[in-house]
């Protein structure tokens, strides 16, 4: 496929899952969507349990050594992970027991030709295929949802607008929250007056070095106060001069 001269493939995902009915899902609208009608970026599915080979075409099983719910098969699975292998990028299964998703995370995923989802249903996967697989695990936070299928959007929404082309003319990156490890200052727009309530003085000013000195100080104040984890960060990087990693 040649692309504006070149001969790179769009960066595409392929997630492995049970619902693959759920994708796009809200990634096929607004700019994300976009983005898919105009092959700036790929999605694809790989059903697991097209990968079943009983006749009643099971995916999972009771836990060895006993305990509540059920297991996806290491066979069915793995047999999903080998077909997925011609698909670029790194293989990483959503979980709550992974590492937690973040900026600095997504921005790497975007570096990536693209991404092999894996998501798992019931009380997990077979130990075995994560092992033997590499699987890097990537949770979104600390809470449970019944699959990873609305972690998967969660991360590939995050990474997708990351990617050439994909915002359009929409500034790309260096004002938004955790962008520089501060959240975004508050925005604004018409009427001048709402229900009482009126926008700062400094932002009809037109006075574009007071109005960034202004969205700056706010924008600290707001993450002083919510995250105090953040503003750490963020003072630190300012004394080193901004080179540490996060
Ligand atoms: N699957 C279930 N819960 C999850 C979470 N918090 N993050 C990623 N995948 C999950």
């Amino acid at each position: 496929m040649t692309r504006a001269g070149t001969d790179r493939q769009p960066w595409t995902a392929t997630v492995l899952t049970l619902f693959p009915e759920a994708f796009p899902g809200l990634l096929g609208s607004s700019l994300a969507g976009k983005g898919l009608e105009r092959d700036l970026w790929r999605l694809e599915t790989l059903d697991i349990r097209g990968f079943a080979r009983d006749k009643h075409r099971s995916v999972d099983d009771t836990p060895f050594g006993g305990g509540a719910g059920m297991v996806m098969r290491p066979d069915v699975v793995g047999a999903a992970v080998e077909a997925s292998a011609e698909s670029p990028g790194p293989l990483v299964y959503l979980s709550p027991r992974g590492r937690t998703f973040d900026q600095a995370m997504a921005r790497e995923f975007a570096e990536e030709p693209g991404l092999r989802l894996l998501c798992g249903r019931y009380e997990g996967i077979d130990e075995r295929v994560l092992e033997a697989s590499g699987a890097r695990e990537v949770s979104i936070g600390d809470y449970v949802l019944s699959g990873g299928e609305v972690a998967a959007q969660v991360v590939l929404d995050a990474v997708v607008r990351l990617l050439p082309g994909v915002m359009g003319n929409e500034a790309s990156g260096g004002d938004e929250s955790f962008e520089g490890d501060l959240l975004e200052y508050p925005h604004y727009t018409r009427p001048a007056e709402w229900q009482g309530r009126s926008v700062p003085e400094v932002l009809l000013s037109g006075h574009h070095e007071r109005v960034r000195q202004w969205r700056r100080a706010r924008a600290e104040d707001i993450t002083e106060r919510r995250r105090p984890d953040l503003w750490h960060r963020y003072l630190e990087r300012r004394r080193t001069g901004g080179n540490e990693e996060g």
